[in-house]
């Protein structure tokens, strides 16, 4: 009875979700996973649904969610040291897991050390906390994810204390350089590697060329960071995300488990010092349990793959079923934004039409999300296909057929 009157109040900001289209839609059930067969790539099962269906809508772009190896890590790891930690890190909740998988990372993005988190959404929060103060200005891309937003809130950082860059603007980000007052000692300047809605870049090594002229002018610097959660693991000759890709690694990075490596759980990767003042001062990462062991043994198994001769050529398959796929876009006459990340966004630019396509493709077994007002702006509606290195040639030329002549 006593939430009779909070469910009516709720309910009410609910319809008007609603109403402004911006609730989403219930959410389906996966019941199966079907293994690769016949020269196609796997199929999902989903609850009420007689067909299987092609995801084109999952960021696991290596597809190691079902490798024996990832699973048989899992296992020994459960068997070895159980279900759950008992407890958060300082108070015994570190197992030799946990440890396993910081050094690996850390390795793998080439810095020092690095801390785990249940995501790179608390790895985000966690990491303002850590290395912002009153002296502190942040500056940010104006298309980052929604964590490094919430986690400037979570902070507690005054707008005085904040500068935004129209999206990529390299002059933009000047401004906001030259914008930052005298009183303050150290300057954070974070921005997503891959642009999740779009799957373009940001420019590292432009970003780097500016912000090492200001970084003299700062007591304490000017501090480079990228999350780069839809780049580690998908994207750079081997792997190694965007930094890779542009030449230059920001001074901290900021990554995820969960997408490319096909487990969970996030990460941020610096210098030992860095590293240590997450340890005292990210409440994310100190007042929550950690991930199970059998996550950490999973991500570290991924991480051992992407890094070797099986890594390069999922890799290599990506990079081809990804050009396949764009290129095939194009010789449908559809528009795309052009780059080499697996985020391929078809631009559909009309909201009726997004939605029927949507649904064009799910009655013939393929999954995909659509873009629309307000998570796009208006004009740039847009249906997200996502490749991974489990797709064929044959699921990219089943999925361009599906499109043939609908738009
Ligand atoms: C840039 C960026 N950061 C963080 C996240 C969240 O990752 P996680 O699921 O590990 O919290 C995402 C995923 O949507 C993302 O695109």
């Amino acid at each position: 009875m006593a939430l009779t009157q909070l469910d009516q109040a709720l309910q009410t900001e609910i319809d008007r979700l609603k109403e402004e289209g911006r609730a989403k839609p219930p959410e389906r059930i996966i019941t199966g996973y079907h293994p690769p067969a016949e020269g196609r790539g796997p199929r999902y099962s989903l609850l009420g649904q007689e067909q299987l269906f092609l995801r084109m809508n999952s960021n696991s772009y290596l597809s190691l969610s079902n490798h024996p190896e990832l699973i048989a890590a899992a296992d020994a790891a459960t068997h070895a040291c159980g279900v759950g930690p008992g407890a958060v890190r300082f108070i015994d909740g570190t197992f030799s897991y946990h440890v396993a998988l910081e050094e690996r990372i850390a390795r793998f993005v080439g810095k020092e050390a690095a801390k785990i988190f249940n995501s790179a959404y608390t790895s985000n929060c966690g990491l303002a906390l850590a290395v912002g103060n009153p002296k502190t200005h942040w500056i940010g891309d104006q298309l980052n994810h929604n964590s490094i937003i919430r986690a400037m809130r979570i902070a507690g950082v005054p707008s005085a204390n904040k500068g935004i860059y129209a999206h990529n603007d390299m002059a933009g980000l000047k401004r906001c350089l030259d914008a930052v007052g005298e009183n303050i000692d150290r300057v954070v300047v974070i921005f997503d590697g891959i642009f999740s809605m779009r799957g373009d870049y940001a420019p590292i090594d432009q970003i780097m060329a500016i912000t090492d002229r200001y970084t003299e002018k700062f007591k304490d610097g000017v501090i480079t960071v990228v999350d780069d959660s839809h780049g580690i693991g998908a994207y750079g000759a081997t792997g190694r995300g965007t930094a890779e890709y542009a030449g230059r690694t920001p001074d901290i990075v900021i990554g995820t488990f969960g997408k490319a490596f096909g487990v969970n759980g996030g990460f941020i990767a610096a210098s030992k010092t860095v590293i240590e003042a997450v340890r005292q001062k990210a409440d994310t990462y100190i007042y929550t349990n950690p991930l199970s062991v059998a996550d950490c043994a999973a991500a570290t198994k991924a991480v051992d793959i992407c890094d070797s001769g099986e890594g390069a050529k999922l890799l290599e398959n990506l990079r081809l079923r990804t050009r396949q796929f764009r290129e095939g876009l194009t010789g449908l006459g559809l528009e795309s934004i052009p780059g080499p990340h697996p985020v391929v966004p078809l631009l559909v630019r009309d909201t009726a039409k997004t939605h029927a396509l949507v649904k064009h493709l799910f009655a013939h077994g393929v999954l995909v999300v659509g873009l629309t007002f307000p998570v796009v702006p208006k004009g740039d509606e847009t249906i997200r296909f996502q490749v991974n290195a489990a797709h064929t040639a044959q699921d990219i030329d089943l999925v361009l057929d599906i499109l043939r002549g609908t738009i």
